[in-house]
Formats: structure tokens, C-alpha cells, sequence
């Protein structure tokens, strides 16, 4: 068979390009499940460690603990000599990619490097905004949940039950969501007997990249733009019949509501000391999901995670620089339960490429 009778799906659209037991999306009917359990029970009864846990070995641990565990000396003096200037995502890169090298992680990756990567991810990307503004990096605390311990280091105080939980739902709710880019990108690296830091170093390119994981900052912007809820239906209004999109609505795969969104805004909702930033998102969504429906009547445009996303982070008192790679530290349970699953039975990723180029011809007298 040549090139052009064989089946060619720009950007893979469309095409199965693996099997997975770890989540499964099912965008018409706005539904999401790890391993079976649907998200918003996960986020009500769950925590982040037992969720990393179900992703990792296929368990539900009742008392499953991960704290963040102390970033290695070395990627501290790396995280250090970085540049003021550089992006947390650069920085979150870097320190996984030294963590990689100083601990000599190799093929095949195992629940145990799964475990110890995911904890150290969030305390180099503490140290990394505190050396940033000049502060010295906090030791973590071990009896903490990896979201509050995340709070913790950045903060240097325990921060409100409030806040703790409304981070940790937001982790479970980023943990894994199938083939996207940067969980592809991973586990290309990894079924070429790659080590696991390199497929984590890996996923988090691809993450950086503002079409797979920037839209919560912008939401916040788009919210701060808009003013009061008063103003918003008429700022919102501008903005489509300019053209442009508003953030944190539409999905390439659900039709439907984003049970992320549901349940992050139910945990956001019930809890107290998100709320003033809850609030104006609540009526603020009310707004935009009607006068979408007006612009758009043949095209279904609902909320999509980014935005209770956004809501949960600003209410956490995260800055916005640090929002992609706060979704890159509860990204890491499902980039490394790919890395996992794809080793148990693994199969190099390479697909054929179509020619289109030159026919062959001489090279110029
Ligand atoms: N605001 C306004 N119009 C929109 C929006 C939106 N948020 N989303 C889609 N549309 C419109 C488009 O302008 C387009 O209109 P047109 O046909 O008149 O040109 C139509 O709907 C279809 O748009 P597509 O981009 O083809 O639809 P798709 O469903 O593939 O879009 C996407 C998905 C890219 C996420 C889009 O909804 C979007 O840009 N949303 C805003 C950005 C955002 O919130 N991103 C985060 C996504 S969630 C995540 O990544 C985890």
C-alpha cells in the first residue's frame, strides 16, 4: 500500500492510539470516571493521595498519605541560579528534570518512583516561587496532605481547612484525563525504555504550551475585566461580537457540562473563605452561559474545568503565574500512571509519517 491510500488523521484526530484502564472521558454525555468511579464521587468522599493511589496500583487506600517530601539540595541550588525572570513551568521542568538525574531513575518506571516524584514536585515548585521573591525555601511537613503541604511551603503557615480542601479537589479533578498531549507526549517517552523523570520533564513541554493548559489565569483577567457582576452581561456581550472567545467555556470533547466544573464548583460552594471570588463567578457563569446560547444556538457552550478551576486558585490565594504548574503537580499522578501502564505492556510509539516532499533527484553540478 503507498503513502496516500493508508489512513492519515491530521493532529491523530479521531484515531485510537492506545488502550487505558486509568480514566475514561465521555464527552456526549459530560462524564468522568478513574478507574470506574466517577469524578464527583472522588472529589466528595476522595482525597489526592487516595485518588493517586487508585491511578497507581488500581486501589482504593482508605488512609492513603502523601506528603510532599523535601526537595533534593541540588535542585534547590539549580532552582537558584534560574534566572527571577523565568516561568514556574520552566522552573517546575528543570528541577523534575534534575530530580531524574540525581536519583538515576531508570526503565521500568515503578509505583515507588510514581510516589516519590509526585511528592517532590510540589516542593521544588514552592522553593521556586519563594527564591523568586527572595525567600528561603520551607522544609515540608510530613503530616500534611500534598495540597495543604503545597500551601505550607509557598506560605510558611498551615493554611485554612477551607483552602486545603478546595486545593486538594482541585487536584483530584487534574489528576488524569486520557490521551491529552501531554500524557501522549509521556508515554511516547517512556515505551522508548526511557526513564520516568525524562516522560514527566517531557509531559510538562507539552503542557506549557497555552493551548493545552494557560486558560485559569485568563479567566481571572476576563473576570477582572468585566467589573461587577452588573457589568458583566454587557462586557461579555462585547467580547463575542468582537470575536473573541470567553475563557474557561467550550470543550473539544464534552458537549456537555465538564463534571470537573460540577464538581469543583459543589466543593468551592460548600466551602467557606473561597467564597467572594465563588460568588461573582457564580453569577457571573448564570450570565455567559445564556447569552452563548444566544450566539451560538447550534453549537453547545458549557462550563469548562478552567473555570472553578480559576475560581478555587485565585480563592486559594495562588498567584496566577503559578497556575499551569500548580495543574502540572496534580497532573503528575496521571502522567505517571501512564508511564505505568504503558511499561506493563509496552509497545514503542511510532507511526509512519506520509512523504511529501521532492522525488528523488540529483543534487545540484
Ligand atoms: N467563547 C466564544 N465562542 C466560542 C467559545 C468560547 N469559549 N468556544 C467555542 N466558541 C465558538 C467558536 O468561536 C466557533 O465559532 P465559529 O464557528 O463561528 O467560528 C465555534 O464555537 C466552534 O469553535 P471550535 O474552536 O471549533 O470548537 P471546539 O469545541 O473545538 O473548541 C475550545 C474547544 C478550543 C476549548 C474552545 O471552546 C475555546 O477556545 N474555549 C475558550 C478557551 C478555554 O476555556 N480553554 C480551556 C479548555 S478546557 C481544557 O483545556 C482543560
Amino acid at each position: 500500500m503507498n503513502d496516500t491510500e493508508r489512513t492519515f488523521s491530521p493532529g491523530l484526530k479521531g484515531v485510537v492510539a492506545g488502550e487505558t484502564a486509568l480514566a475514561k472521558v465521555d464527552g456526549e454525555n459530560g462524564r468522568l470516571q478513574y478507574r470506574g468511579y466517577p469524578i464527583g464521587e472522588l472529589v466528595e468522599r476522595g482525597s489526592f493521595a487516595r485518588v493517586a493511589e487508585l491511578l497507581w496500583t488500581g486501589e482504593w487506600v482508605g488512609d492513603a498519605h502523601l506528603a510532599c517530601a523535601a526537595p533534593l539540595d541540588e535542585a534547590i541550588e539549580v532552582l537558584r541560579r534560574l534566572p527571577r525572570s523565568v516561568s514556574a513551568m520552566d522552573a517546575l521542568r528543570t528541577a523534575v528534570s534534575t530530580w531524574g538525574a540525581v536519583t538515576g531513575s531508570l526503565w521500568p518506571p515503578t509505583v515507588e518512583q510514581a510516589r516519590a516524584l509526585t511528592s517532590f514536585a510540589p516542593s521544588a515548585l514552592a522553593a521556586f516561587a519563594r527564591l523568586r521573591d527572595g525567600l528561603d525555601p520551607i522544609e515540608p511537613d510530613p503530616s500534611l496532605g500534598l495540597a495543604e503541604g503545597f500551601l505550607y511551603q509557598l506560605r510558611g503557615e498551615r493554611p485554612e481547612p477551607a483552602a486545603a480542601r478546595a486545593l486538594d479537589a482541585y487536584f483530584i479533578v487534574g489528576a488524569e484525563h486520557g490521551f491529552n498531549a501531554s500524557t501522549f507526549a509521556a508515554r511516547v517517552i517512556i515505551s522508548t525504555h526511557s526513564d520516568i523523570a525524562s516522560a514527566v520533564a517531557g509531559a510538562i513541554g507539552a503542557l506549557k504550551g497555552p493551548w493545552h493548559g494557560g486558560a485559569p489565569a485568563e479567566v481571572v483577567d476576563q473576570l477582572h475585566q468585566m467589573g461587577s457582576v452588573d457589568q458583566a452581561e454587557a462586557w461579555i456581550r462585547a467580547t463575542l461580537q468582537r470575536g473573541e472567545r470567553l475563557m474557561g467555556f467550550g470543550h473539544r470533547v464534552y458537549r456537555a457540562y465538564d463534571p470537573r466544573a460540577a464538581a469543583l464548583r459543589s466543593v468551592a460552594e460548600s466551602q467557606a473563605g473561597v467564597t467572594d471570588w465563588l460568588d461573582k463567578a457564580v453569577a457571573v457563569e448564570e450570565i455567559a452561559l445564556r447569552v452563548l446560547a444566544e450566539f451560538k444556538p447550534d453549537y453547545p457552550i458549557k462550563t469548562n474545568v478552567e473555570y472553578y478551576a480559576a475560581a478555587v486558585l485565585q480563592g486559594v490565594g495562588l498567584a496566577p503565574n503559578l497556575f499551569p504548574a500548580t495543574f502540572a503537580l496534580a497532573r503528575h499522578a496521571g502522567w505517571t500512571a501512564h508511564c505505568l501502564e504503558q511499561a506493563e505492556a509496552n509497545v514503542l510509539i511510532r507511526p509512519d509519517v506520509r512523504y511529501v516532499g521532492p522525488a528523488e533527484r540529483s543534487l545540484p553540478a
